[in-house]
């Protein structure tokens, strides 16, 4: 059997013990010194001024929508435009705060939205903003999709929870638009078990994403930005201000287990990325040899972040028999992530707007996955490259 993933952590059995340990000698275990530290230490690996650690990468793109929004950024009834390749919870909050969600279809050969999509959509739709997906450690080509999106005002976000790490000539993934945000679940590229990260430059908008994460108040800010907010509202004392709400939040604090997780996995982070890439990179050349199959095309990539290995078919009858094959070998596999959303019966509920996507309906009839991590052993990657062998 090879799983989706084979443990929750990366060096498990110290990284278990060091945590029971850490949970014993802790006195407290809410959101504190551990988290701001990841949080410090997350910004250095990422190349950005500002990361706010959440409970999940949902969260964070939840937070991320809702900040700009209290900002004024983005009013009710914006248009969006999101990757029609991508997660639940990367359009699910476009709806839940009242935007209109525009799908962007996504080019077969790289999983993602690339500039010509995102110019033929724009050719009839006036984007407020785009929350691009950059999906399964892929990128779309994005210092190009970074210039459209500024020479038309619209406001690029990205959702970076799948390729943390991948790095084009011009920059990390994740660092072309005003925010994204990175996802720590267990078979991500690191694991706090559950936890996000919303990552920007933007000092007003990291401020407000602190707020949105904590009940809308000010705790969790500078003293400068407490002092502002305060003499805002006039808010007399400390007394006072303990319960004082400014602005639309939640609660998606995170815990000091995720700080510490956090730390103890980022050190390792690196390295995964590179055995990810390699094994990636020798799975390709099966992939390369299958006539059945369609290579990707990641040469706009120089530090590949592999998350999974994605296979595409050239049709839905040789996919099924990809499927047996791969199943049958005992490969735990998934569909294309979410597949095209538009056909999830979530998005039918509550938007039903019709688009033709062929590029991202091919990837959906097409396509599925298996896990690529560093524990994948020798043997597994024997197994996995004999499923990519055509079939006979
Ligand atoms: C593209 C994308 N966005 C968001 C998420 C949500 O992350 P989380 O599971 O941490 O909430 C995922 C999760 O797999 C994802 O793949």
């Amino acid at each position: 059997m090879i799983p989706l993933m084979k443990s929750t952590f990366l060096n498990e059995y110290e990284t278990k013990n060091a945590l029971a340990e850490f949970i014993i000698r802790s006195d407290r275990l809410s959101m504190g010194t551990k988290c701001g530290e990841f949080e410090k230490k997350f910004a250095k690996f990422q190349k950005v001024k500002h990361a706010a650690l959440f409970n999940s990468g949902g969260s964070a793109n939840l937070a991320i929508l809702q900040a700009l929004k209290n900002l004024g950024r983005l009013r009710e009834g914006d248009k969006v435009g999101f990757s029609a390749l991508t997660w639940s919870t990367n359009i699910m909050p476009i709806l839940q705060m009242g935007l209109i969600p525009v799908p962007i279809d996504c080019t077969p050969r790289t999983l993602n939205v690339m500039s010509p999509n995102l110019l033929e959509r724009i050719k009839e739709i006036e984007l407020k903003a785009f929350f691009i997906t950059n999906a399964l450690g892929f990128t779309g080509d994005l210092e190009e999709i970074q210039n459209i999106c500024h020479a038309n005002e619209i406001i690029l976000i990205e959702d970076n929870c799948e390729s943390l790490g991948t790095e084009l000539p011009s920059g990390k993934a994740g660092n072309f638009g005003i925010a994204a945000s990175s996802s720590f679940f267990v078979a991500h590229h690191m694991s706090t078990i559950e936890g996000g990260m919303a990552h920007t430059n933007d000092d007003e908008l990291d401020e407000m994403l602190r707020i949105v994460r904590a009940n809308g108040w000010d705790r969790n800010l500078t003293s400068e930005q407490q002092y502002k907010w305060r003499r805002k509202y006039s808010i007399q004392n400390e007394f006072e201000a303990k319960y004082t709400f400014y602005d639309l939040g939640y609660n998606l604090r995170p815990t000091e287990i995720t700080g510490f997780l956090g730390i103890n996995q980022l050190r390792l982070l690196e390295e995964n990325i590179k055995i990810r890439q390699n094994n990636f990179l020798l799975l390709e050349k099966g992939v390369l040899q299958n006539p059945d199959l369609i290579p990707f095309d990641h040469s706009h990539i120089t530090v590949f972040s592999s998350f999974s290995f994605p296979i595409l078919c050239k049709t839905p009858e040789l996919r099924d028999r990809y499927l047996g094959q791969f199943s049958g070998a005992g490969v735990e596999i998934r569909p294309m992530i979410a597949g095209n959303i538009l056909r999830q019966p979530f998005y039918a509920k509550y938007v039903g707007e019709n688009y033709e996507l062929p590029g991202t309906d091919f990837i959906h009839n097409c396509g599925f996955y298996c896990g690529n991590y560093p524990e994948l052993t020798d043997v597994d990657l024997e197994t996995l490259s004999s499923c990519l062998k055509k079939y006979v």
